[in-house]
């Protein structure tokens, strides 16, 4: 080898490092913007900004960046960007923004739900998985079977307040399964929980508070409006998380509480205060994060009904068909109930209850397909985009359970967004699916649905975290004279033999 080419490799090497191509990295496409106010007061939230964000896929694609005020917002607007973020790189996505006003002046920056990822968050999430886990979650079958019942005789009875009776029913789920207590009609948690959720999941918007976007604002006085907005927020908080939880640990001590998480975990560690802080917390948040989604789901399957009972009929033969008209379905019945299954899919996908799931934000900046992501940007995955994710059978917006059933054309099944993705997916899934399941099959056997006399009815839902729909008027009347008599029959059944 002549002497001078070791040399010469090495010097074209360094030239090769130094002058190669570069790989251009910008940031993720999206509306153009304004010095220091940037582009994001451009979204126009009086629709749903799921819907927005939507929209713009066609203009921007699956990745949408949103910055001003400091802040950086990263829409995802499909499911291979939020399986590409949010689940292949959990280590960088699983963080939860800080909110200011929610998270630090209302305290609860402590709740599963928006601790930081880290030793204290798994420690949280060890526990809540074991309580929630799809076969610790099967001993509460009965109860929720036992509540579907009584809600279905609640509706029966005073059909005007079906609103009222679904939540009622989700917030008695929870409540019975996550401390074991009985529930009556007017009972002072659900009535404090249903105030408190109102201003959680408002506060949870981001920049729902300007003080979210300008952190320093949190030092001023008490009196200004959104202080005393937060310091009543901390109270309504500590109160939903304390009360029970109190009242639980006595009925423990004494030996006199049933079966429920709370049981469940106590019996998993030793009493210590930071035990019983964690335990507390894990409940409080459960508790209440628990019914909202739940009642949603169920008021939303109600609309779709209301809107197509060709649909409802199909799915009341089906249940004829396998259960009969001698009983009420069970949970047990549903792997035999493929149809109903199928509107059940489609109610989660029609409307999600997180529309917009629940936002992270990245722990360190990252380049995705030639885009930079700067550290600390909020990352919000479009879970309504995935929802209307177009085919080439059937139109995103209309409500046709069937989709779920074509062997030909395929649609994303609602499992892989409605309940959230990677490390900080729903902990509370296996339950929800049992209680939204229950309450859906029993109001299939028991009712029909119609719409209001006037036919006015048009689907319109709130544009909060959670997405319900607005109130809205319905018919629901008894199928039979023996579906009555089923109801009634199995309501009183359950309240002899139960704490309900
Ligand atoms: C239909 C009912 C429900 C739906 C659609 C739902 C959906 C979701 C979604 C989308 C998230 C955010 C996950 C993410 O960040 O990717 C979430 C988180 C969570 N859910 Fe659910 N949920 C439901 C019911 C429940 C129930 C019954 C419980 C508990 C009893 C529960 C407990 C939680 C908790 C604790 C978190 C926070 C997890 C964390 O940040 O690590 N959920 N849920």
């Amino acid at each position: 080898m002549h002497p001078l080419i070791p040399g010469l490799l090495f010097v074209c090497s360094i030239l090769l490092i130094l002058f190669r191509p570069k790989q251009k990295v910008s940031c993720a496409p999206g509306p153009p913007s304004i010095p220091i106010i940037g582009n994001i007061f451009r979204v126009n939230l009086t629709e749903g900004a799921w819907k927005v964000f939507t929209r713009m896929k066609a203009q921007y694609g699956d990745i949408i960046f949103f910055h001003g005020l400091g802040t950086n917002i990263l829409v995802l607007n499909s499911l291979k960007a939020v399986n590409d973020l949010l689940e292949k790189n959990g280590t960088i996505y699983s963080h939860r923004p800080v909110f200011t006003v929610a998270g630090e002046l209302m305290g609860l920056d402590q709740s599963l739900a928006l601790i930081p990822y880290g030793k204290e968050w798994r420690e949280h999430r060890k526990l809540a998985n074991i309580a929630l886990s799809s076969v610790s979650v099967q001993k509460y079958r009965t109860v929720q079977e036992d509540l579907s019942a009584l809600l279905i005789r609640d509706i029966l009875i005073n059909p005007g307040d079906f609103f009222k009776h679904v939540r009622l029913s989700a917030a008695r789920v929870v409540m019975s399964v996550t401390y074991g207590f009985s529930v009556d009609t007017d009972d002072k948690y659900i009535t404090h929980a249903e105030k408190t959720m109102e201003i959680v999941t408002t506060a949870t918007v981001p920049g729902a508070f300007l003080c979210d976007f300008l952190p320093f604002m949190k030092h001023l006085p008490k009196w200004v409006p959104f202080m005393k907005e937060a310091a009543h927020g901390k109270f309504m908080i500590d109160t939903l998380v304390d009360r029970p939880f109190e009242q639980v640990k006595s009925e423990l001590v004494s030996g006199t509480a049933v079966d429920s998480l709370a049981r469940d975990l106590f019996s998993l560690g030793g009493s210590n205060v930071e035990f019983d802080h964690r335990i507390k917390w894990i409940l409080g948040t459960m508790y209440g994060a628990g019914g909202e989604a739940t009642y949603a789901t169920v008021l939303t399957f109600i609309m779709a009904m209301a809107l197509h009972t060709e649909k409802q009929k199909k799915a009341q033969e089906e249940i004829d068909l396998v259960v009969g008209t001698e009983r009420v379905p069970t949970i047990a019945d549903l792997p035999n109930l493929p149809y109903v299954k199928a509107v059940i899919k489609e109610t989660m996908r029609w409307n999600p209850a997180f529309p917009l799931g629940v936002a992270r934000r990245s722990s360190e900046g990252y380049v995705y397909e030639g885009h930079f992501i700067p550290k600390g940007t909020i990352v919000m995955p479009n879970i309504w985009a995935i929802a209307s994710e177009p085919n080439s059978k059937y139109d995103p917006r209309e409500f046709i359970p069937e989709r779920f059933m074509d062997s030909l054309v395929s649609t994303i099944d609602p499992a892989a967004y409605a309940f959230g993705f990677g490390r900080r997916y729903c902990p509370g899934r296996f339950l929800a699916d049992n209680s939204v399941s229950i309450m859906i099959s029993t109001i299939l056997a028991a009712f029909d649905i119609f719409p209001p006399a006037n036919q006015n009815l048009k689907p319109n839902f709130s544009l909060n975290m959670i997405s319900y729909p607005k109130p809205f008027d319905c018919r629901i009347v008894p199928r039979s004279e023996n579906a009555s008599r089923l109801i009634i029959q199995r309501a009183a059944h359950c309240q002899e033999n139960s704490k309900i």
